[in-house]
């Protein structure tokens, strides 16, 4: 089946949760897909996890475009969310229609995602009346690291907290068709699920959102060393990763690798004449 704005709004309203994984890459996606992940983000995580930057800061356009077009071929069915990268659409509500129908047009995407609450309204309001879907993001927004002081839990205190809920009704009134929450406390998140009609999808926010999603990296156990709280570890595929390259490192050092039957042929008389040819 495929999935949609619409048909995630229904599995809001029908209880179903929402799986969303990220992914960055054409083969990822294939495999996401085939296991029939709801939706894919091809987040601006990948600054992170793909091109190995501390933040998602330097990610560009043309990155996310690159990517979102590997992921959208191999995508059959899930909803592909194409992020917009830190300042394609905070300069201006022009620059962040034009950049967002660069997602959809050149990347494939189905969906854009932006950071941000109030101040990013108008730049929802427009991409939507452009017939973009847009998912909106709150609470720990990585964009703002540099404004937060670190990677932190947001609205754990009364003002705080007040802020996200505010942010989160006026993302669903500026029109966005969910909303990630990310890095909040699970019994604020319950309370901005319960009072939004559009889904919220959840990291690190508890169980009681409408959906989930993790970066796959973090939940393959194929980050170098740090793996985040809200990640569980569901297959620990660095680790065989890890011994299918040491095995193919050793074995073809013994020469074991290529055996037999990983080899071409060619008749034997063939062979002969090339040799008495030297
Ligand atoms: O960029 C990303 O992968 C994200 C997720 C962490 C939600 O925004």
């Amino acid at each position: 089946m495929k999935n949609t704005a619409a048909t995630l709004m229904s599995q809001k309203q029908s209880g179903e949760k929402i799986t969303m994984l990220t992914a960055y890459d054409y083969t990822t996606a294939c495999i996401a897909d085939e296991c029939g992940v709801n939706s894919i983000l091809v987040g601006d995580s990948l600054g992170m996890v793909m091109l190995g930057y501390d933040t998602t800061l330097p990610v560009t356009m043309e990155d996310m475009i690159h990517h979102t077009k590997a992921v959208s071929r191999g995508a059959k069915n899930a909803f592909i969310v194409g992020d917009m990268p830190f300042m394609s659409y905070q300069t201006s509500v022009y620059d962040a229609v034009v950049n967002a129908g660069r997602l959809i047009k050149e990347g494939g995407a189905h969906a854009v995602k932006l950071e941000g609450g109030a101040a990013v309204c108008p730049q929802i309001k427009a991409i939507v009346d452009s017939s973009i879907p847009v998912v909106a993001h709150l609470g720990l927004t990585p964009q703002s690291v540099n404004a937060f002081g670190g990677f932190k839990v947001q609205g754990k205190t009364y003002d705080k907290a007040k802020q996200i809920i505010d942010d989160a009704l006026k993302i669903q009134e500026a029109g966005a068709c969910a909303v990630v929450l990310e890095c909040v406390p699970a019994d604020l998140a319950a309370i901005i699920t319960e009072k939004l009609t559009i889904p919220t999808i959840g990291i690190g926010a508890g169980a009681q959102c409408d959906g989930q999603v993790l970066v796959y990296q973090d939940m393959l156990g194929m980050t170098a060393g740090h793996t985040p709280k809200f990640a569980k570890l569901f297959a620990d595929v660095g680790a065989l990763m890890r011994e299918g390259f040491k095995a193919y490192i050793s074995e073809t050092q013994s020469g074991e690798f290529p055996a037999a039957e990983h080899t071409f042929k060619i008749d034997s008389e063939i062979i002969e004449k090339l040799r008495e040819e030297d």
